[in-house]
C-alpha cells in the first residue's frame, strides 16, 4: 500500500470511511479540470459523459459482470425505489434489523400493496431465509456495527427457497471482495470506500431480473441511443441495464472512473488484507478479539471528547466510536488513535 500513499491526503488521521472517503489525486485532480473547464466554458458536457462510461466499466470489472449489466444512478435509494416498486403486490421481503434505511425504507414504502417486511438480526439472515421469504435485502457490511454477512450461506438459503436477493455493497466495495453475479440485485454508492465524490451509484441486475423491473425514473439516459433519445416520441428503452439509468450528475462522475480504476489497480484482496490488517491491531489494542472488518465499534467511555482536537476523525453509531480503516490509513494513525483513546 505504501506505494500508492501519496494519492491521498489527510489532514491528520482519517478513520471515517463509512461515513465519506479521501479522494484519491487522480480523481481530485480530474474533477479540478472539470470545475475549470465548466467555469470558464471551456468545454461541451460530452467528455464528462463519458467518464459516467468509463466508472461503469470499472465498476462492473470490481464485481464481476459485464457493463450491460449496470445500471447508474445518484443514490442506493434512488436505485432501488424502481426495484421495489416492481416486486409483486403482498410481496415478503426479510431484512436485517439494524440495516441502513436506503435498503428498507424503498420495501416499507410499498406497504399499500400488500409488501411486507420482517427484521432479525444480521447474524441469523441465513437462517431466517424460509417458504415465507420472497425477498432477502441486506448490506453486505453494516454500516453501524461493520458485521460482514455470510454471503455464500445466504446465497444458498435464498436460492434453496426461491428468494430474491437484493443486496447493499455500500459499506463493502472497495475492500471486501464480492462477486455481483451471485445475487439478483446489487446496489452500491460510491463515495465511501471507492473514494468518490457524493452523487454516484451503481445497480448491478442479474439479466433474467431486468424484464421484472419497472424503469419508473427513465428519462434520456434510460434510451438505447442517448444522443437520439433528447425529444420526442416514441419511448425508446436500452435493451441492456441501462434502461434503469438515470441522468448523470457529471462532476460526481468525473470524481468517480479515475477512483474506481485506482481501487482495480491496487487490487481489492490488497486493500482488504491491509484494511483489517489495522482494524486487528487497533482491536488488538483495546484488548478485543479479531474480526473480518474494515470497520470497528468499539466501547470506549468518552471517545468523542478524548478524539476532540487531536485531528483524529472517527464517528458514533449505535453509541459506539465507529473506525473505519482504508487505504491511506497506516500503523502509525493505530498507534496514535490507541493513545489518544487509552
Ligand atoms: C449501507 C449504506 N447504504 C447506503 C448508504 C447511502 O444511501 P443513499 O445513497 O440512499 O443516501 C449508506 C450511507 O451511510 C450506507 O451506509
Amino acid at each position: 500500500m505504501a506505494g500508492y500513499r501519496s494519492q491521498w491526503r489527510p489532514r491528520g488521521v482519517y478513520l471515517n470511511t463509512a461515513s465519506y472517503g479521501l479522494p484519491p489525486e487522480s480523481a481530485w485532480n480530474a474533477l479540478q479540470q472539470a470545475l475549470e473547464g465548466w467555469r470558464a466554458g471551456g468545454t461541451s458536457w460530452e467528455p464528462w459523459g463519458a467518464a459516467t462510461e468509463g466508472a461503469r466499466t470499472a465498476f462492473a470489472a470490481l464485481v464481476g459482470v459485464e457493463s450491460e449489466e449496470v445500471a447508474i444512478g445518484s443514490t442506493v435509494s434512488g436505485l432501488l425505489g424502481p426495484v421495489a416498486a416492481s416486486l409483486p403486490d403482498g410481496s415478503r421481503v426479510l431484512v436485517p434489523d439494524e440495516e441502513f434505511t436506503s435498503n428498507l425504507w424503498p420495501y416499507l414504502v410499498q406497504g399499500n400493496r400488500g409488501v411486507r417486511v420482517r427484521t432479525v438480526p444480521a447474524a441469523q439472515l441465513a437462517d431466517a431465509i424460509d417458504g415465507n421469504s420472497d425477498v432477502v435485502a441486506f448490506s453486505a457490511v453494516q454500516s453501524a456495527t461493520g458485521e460482514v454477512a455470510d454471503l455464500h450461506a445466504i446465497e444458498a438459503s435464498a436460492r434453496h427457497h426461491g428468494a430474491l436477493t437484493i443486496v447493499d455493497a455500500t459499506q463493502a466495495c472497495g475492500w471486501l471482495p464480492l462477486d455481483a453475479s451471485c445475487f439478483d440485485f446489487v446496489v452500491c454508492a460510491a463515495y465511501k470506500w471507492l473514494m468518490s465524490p457524493r452523487g454516484s451509484a451503481f445497480l448491478t441486475v442479474r439479466p433474467e431480473r431486468l424484464g421484472s423491473v419497472r424503469p419508473t425514473t427513465a428519462g434520456w439516459y434510460a434510451g438505447e441511443n442517448v444522443h437520439s433519445s433528447y425529444y420526442g416520441m416514441p419511448l425508446r428503452l436500452a435493451r441492456s441495464t441501462r434502461r434503469l439509468d438515470t441522468s448523470p450528475a457529471w462532476f460526481s462522475w468525473v470524481g468517480t472512473q479515475p477512483a474506481i480504476e485506482l481501487v482495480n489497480r491496487i487490487g481489492v484482496p490488497a486493500i482488504q488484507r491491509h484494511n483489517v490488517e489495522l482494524a486487528n491491531t487497533f482491536r488488538s489494542g483495546l484488548g478485543m478479539d479479531p474480526g473480518n472488518s474494515a470497520i470497528v465499534p468499539a466501547e470506549v467511555p468518552g471517545a468523542a471528547a478524548k478524539l476532540e482536537g487531536t485531528g483524529i476523525l472517527a464517528s458514533t453509531r449505535a453509541g459506539k466510536l465507529r473506525t473505519a480503516w482504508h487505504v491511506y490509513n497506516t500503523r502509525d494513525d493505530v498507534a496514535l488513535t490507541l493513545k489518544a483513546l487509552l
